[in-house]
């Protein structure tokens, strides 16, 4: 592998009919002799050979007034930009705007294209079962649906070996709540503090992060505990987790002994004495905390949080809604980095590369409570969502994707890392795969969140230089990368010169 600064692309990058020049230097630093940069300079993105279609459609001005007009006004809320970003195509990990202009995809839906923006191979397999048969429910027998159930099965520890298949993250959580209830035959949900789970009345109740709240009842008998994060949080040291970057925090702990941990721990302890009856019905965890900006746990906080909620009765569900099918690097599903074995996974998202789906997987014993009554969804297992999805798991194993998203997080969060040393706003660098957040602080010693405005800024401008990515944490302060897992080290290399340009930028304007 080439270093950094050889593979970086300091010449020019393409706007289809605009090219602009850059004479863009790497490393610059946050000094105040350094920032002589020209904000003008701005990093060459990698070559594509894809060529998209040009945009005949509705103007940008148009698509904003319908936006205004026939959308629920919420929608404006999550339009990510002052300057939105006007989606045309996609390919691989690349998108188009319907002006041409071209952007590395560092979000990918919300960490949903898994395996890359209209993948050949399963578009092809969604063509081919689209010309055969739509839809139909899973009161007929048809071979796509247990096709994948049995793919799927395959690909997850015993027991966990049957499946149930829904339209979205938010129904597969809602269904697992219902079958803890149904299983255990309590009530109780516990939950981490800034977790997101869904934005359906039941799942909202599991979510803990003010933002996704309505003030309606949504939490009858969900509670929330201490998220144990390392970086944030009360305790966190220089071992905790299992990533390839570690916190800037430091660690007295002696070899082989985490006090964060035991801490953390003792905090579970003390919502299972004060919050919740002695009896549980679930513990909903995800294996890295996505929409809470990637937060990562001490290293075997969820072996024993599991080991407690199973002595009150509980089962152990992993939300792998964000963190499944190779993401996190080195294995298929994040739970199994942190060496536990849960009740109940759900999925969703990257499971069927952005076509709408989800999934619980659970053990024959747990899902045989289901057989109370008669649940039916019209949707769950839809021909055409199963032939995606079992093309997605082929595509996740032939392309290396699994591999390719620890090889390229690695590098990048390493990458990162540096930036990290060299500016005082970078707080902390964590991740595993291409699962990863960057948190941004006011300065390092607070680790107060930067303000909304600035994040804003750096996120505008990120954008601008052609990288889309995303924002996360309780108070808007961390910065989510979550490709498509097609994505390269040169990819890799151009968005740690654009993020360090855009930081740069910051800087010098408080300077100024
Ligand atoms: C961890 C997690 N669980 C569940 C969901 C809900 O999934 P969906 O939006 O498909 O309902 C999300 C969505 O962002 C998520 O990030």
């Amino acid at each position: 592998m080439l270093p950094l600064k050889s593979r970086l692309f300091f010449r020019s990058w393409s706007v289809v009919g605009q090219t602009c020049r850059s004479v863009f230097v790497a490393g610059a630093s946050c000094q105040k002799s350094a920032l002589k940069t020209s904000t003008q300079d701005i990093p060459e993105m990698p070559p594509c050979d894809f060529k998209p279609e040009e945009f005949k459609g509705m103007s940008k001005e148009r698509m904003l007034e319908i936006r205004q007009q026939n959308c629920f006004p919420m929608t404006m809320k999550v339009t990510f930009y002052k300057k939105p970003v006007f989606i045309h195509q996609g390919h691989m990990q690349w998108l188009w705007d319907v002006d041409g202009k071209r952007y590395l995809d560092l979000f990918a839906g919300v960490a949903t294209v898994s395996v890359g923006h209209s993948h050949p191979k399963v578009t092809a397999a969604a063509e081919r079962q689209l010309k055969r048969l739509w839809h139909t429910t899973n009161i007929y027998v048809y071979p796509t649906l247990h096709e994948y159930c049995e793919k799927l099965a395959s690909n997850l520890p015993e027991p966990l070996k049957v499946v149930y298949l829904t339209n979205s993250g938010s129904e597969a959580n809602d269904l697992a709540v219902m079958l803890a209830r149904l299983h255990t035959g309590n009530f109780d949900i516990i939950t981490f503090r800034g977790s997101y789970h869904g934005g359906s009345p039941q799942s909202t109740g599991l979510v803990s992060n003010h933002s996704y709240k309505y003030p309606v009842a949504s939490s009858l008998g969900c509670t929330n505990t201490m998220c144990p994060d390392v970086f944030r949080g009360i305790w966190g040291g220089s071992h905790c987790r299992d990533s390839p970057v570690q916190t800037i925090r430091e660690c007295s702990c002696a070899q082989g002994h985490c006090m964060a941990k035991d801490q953390y721990i003792s905090q579970l302890r003390e919502t299972f004495a004060t919050s919740v009856p002695s009896r549980i019905a679930a513990f909903f965890g995800e294996p890295i905390q996505g929409v809470g900006g990637a937060v990562q746990y001490p290293k075997n906080y969820l072996k024993e949080a599991f080991e407690l909620v199973r002595e009150r009765g509980g089962l152990c569900i992993a939300d792998e809604v964000q963190t499944g099918f190779g993401r996190t690097g080195s294995h298929m599903w994040g739970f199994q980095s942190h060496g536990v074995i849960p009740d109940i996974v759900t999925m969703a998202k990257g499971i069927a590369n952005g076509f709408p789906m989800g999934a619980i997987v659970t053990t024959p014993e747990i899902a045989a409570s289901f057989n109370k009554a008669v649940h039916f969804n019209t949707f769950g297992g839809n021909p055409v969502a199963s032939a995606i999805a079992s093309s997605v798991l082929d595509t996740v194993k032939e392309d290396g994707l699994q591999k390719n998203s620890l090889d390229v997080g690695t590098h990048l969060m390493t990458e990162l890392a540096k930036l990290r040393d060299k500016y005082e706003i970078i707080g902390d660098v964590r991740g595993k795969g291409l699962m990863i957040g960057v948190e941004m602080v006011k300065d390092k010693a607070s680790r107060d969140p930067l303000s909304p405005e600035v994040m804003s800024e750096i996120f505008e401008d990120v954008k601008d230089m052609g990288v889309l990515i995303g924002k996360g944490g309780i108070y808007g302060q961390t910065f989510r990368i979550k490709p498509p897992m097609c994505v390269t080290m040169d990819d890799a290399d151009f968005f740690v010169a654009v993020f360090n340009k855009a930081v740069h930028n910051c800087m010098e304007r408080r300077v100024r």
